[in-house]
């Protein structure tokens, strides 16, 4: 680290005094109920300053700092495999997969967090870290801390996942649900760190995070020696931040690029502002990287490192996650596809005939979620698509269309008809969804239905073959 600082359990700031308000401010209940309110009451509106991010030190991390981190680490976390890609051919590249969402807990995040709580004085072990999180953080955080026996406190905003709150409970950590976002969980969490002498953990910014993350890089060159390009999803920017410190120090010509969701592009911001900045998020497939403004660490130590910076559409994300199910069997969350969701999107058709690794990081996705995914990639690609077409409504009619899609190979997914509101009174109109091979089979079905029909309406090009 360029500049460390040594953390005592309680050097948070306020308004830059340290400890500021800590001793007249009224004590926190401790299982989170009132906990805002308590908040409010006490009249702490500024922002707790983290002394780890601060914005005006921000600390960069070296190579010295991800060996370390590998080495304290090893044995804790998995040795994730990094395979070459079943569809390398169809890419054009030998594309590798880092499959870092086989961690225990799902996700890259434990490597971290294992060394943040490895780097800490028994004194700070002995008291307990705190972190607000909405998801993989956490689970990173409570399973390693509970592993070693240091106590465990998230504040997760009331948004997070019910699954991901249970993990985290069933890994014995002490989970509040309070905040109606990230910005006010992490508030609480500031304000209890200062009152119970918990050192907070930011997920993406705290050095020691950064430096963790950063041994995914370590193995990745080990794993896949001298390539040309590692592509890497960004959020609050630790993950990049980490990774381009080790791939750059040992093979300065890999291209080190970032890929963000078009949703929550703030790392692109920042770049453009020449610094941190907030930037409003969406709602996004990709909920790992929705991070409104990226860590002061983070961007001073990614910056100098990074060679390109790309924003993927929402739907290329969805198709990311459908082919890597399909063709490499990996479950993977929005934020895990990204970085195949850049190159399937034509975004690095420049890396084509190179040897190129994607990190898929995390692979904790809901199940609700993962099933629209995987409707929304279909469609995004012309496998999955919709037609209304008006037939004649006499025996048979019906039965006639149905003739006609068996005989094209296509297969029904949805279908229903209605009549009231037809000028025709001996027609009805059937509407289809259906699933075919691919959009080139969607459009010889188009064909057939309008031979065969006078009134056809069909799904326009799906939303990824007209933006490609
Ligand atoms: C699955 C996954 N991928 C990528 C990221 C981005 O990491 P970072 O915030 O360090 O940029 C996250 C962050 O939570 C994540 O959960």
């Amino acid at each position: 680290m360029s500049q460390t600082a040594k953390l005592g359990p309680s050097n948070g700031q306020v308004n830059g005094k340290t400890n500021g308000v800590a001793s007249s401010a009224p004590a926190l209940e401790t299982n989170g109920k009132d906990t805002l309110e308590t908040l409010e009451a006490a009249n702490v509106t500024e922002e707790i300053v983290d002394p780890f991010c601060d914005p005006k030190k921000p600390i960069k991390i070296s190579f010295h700092d991800v060996t370390s981190a590998a080495f304290l680490i090893k044995g804790g976390v998995e040795r994730t495999p990094c395979p070459k890609s079943t569809s390398s051919e169809s890419y054009g590249m030998d594309l590798y997969l880092k499959k870092d969402f086989l961690q225990y807990t799902g996700s890259f995040k434990e490597r971290g967090a294992r060394y943040a709580l490895l780097s800490l004085t028994e004194e700070q072990k002995r008291q307990g870290v705190i972190s607000a999180s909405l998801g993989n953080h956490a689970q990173a955080l409570c399973y390693h801390g509970w592993k070693l026996n240091i106590p465990v406190t998230v504040i997760m905003p009331k948004a997070a996942p019910i699954m991901k709150v249970q993990k985290c409970r069933n890994y014995k950590a002490r989970v509040i649900v309070e905040g109606k976002d990230m910005a006010e969980a992490k508030a609480l969490a500031m304000r209890m760190s200062q009152e119970e002498k918990l050192l907070y953990i930011n997920g993406y910014d705290h050095p020691h995070i950064m430096a963790g993350q950063g041994t995914i890089g370590l193995e990745i060159l080990e794993q896949v020696p001298d390539p040309d390009a590692v592509v890497v999803p960004v959020g609050g920017g630790g993950l990049i931040a980490g990774i381009a410190t080790a791939v750059k120090a040992l093979s300065p010509r890999t291209k080190i690029i970032g890929v963000e969701s078009e949703k929550c592009a703030s790392f692109t911001r920042a770049m453009e502002n020449k610094g941190p900045i907030h930037t409003p998020i969406k709602n996004t497939l990709a909920d790992g990287l929705a991070v409104p403004k990226v860590g002061y660490n983070a961007y001073a130590t990614a910056v100098p490192l990074i060679d390109r910076m790309v924003v993927v559409r929402e739907e290329w994300i969805a198709v990311a996650i459908l082919r890597l199910v399909e063709e490499e069997k990996c479950v993977v969350e929005g934020a895990g596809g990204a970085g195949l969701a850049a190159i399937l999107a034509g975004q690095l058709d420049d890396l084509k005939g190179k040897k190129v690794v994607v990190l898929l990081c995390g692979g904790n996705i809901d199940t609700t979620v993962f099933g629209r995914c995987l409707e929304r990639g279909l469609a995004a690609v012309g496998r999955l698509v919709k037609f209304n077409v008006e037939v004649i409504d006499r025996p048979g009619g019906i039965h006639d269309l149905c003739k006609l899609l068996t005989r094209m190979g296509v297969s029904i997914k949805d279908i229903m008809h209605e009549r009231a509101w037809l000028n025709d009174i001996y027609t009805v109109e059937v509407k289809v969804i259906c699933e075919t091979v691919d959009w080139s089979h969607s459009l010889q079905l188009k064909n057939e239905l309008k031979k065969n029909y006078a009134k056809v309406k069909f799904s326009d090009v799906p939303l990824a073959l007209s933006q490609k």
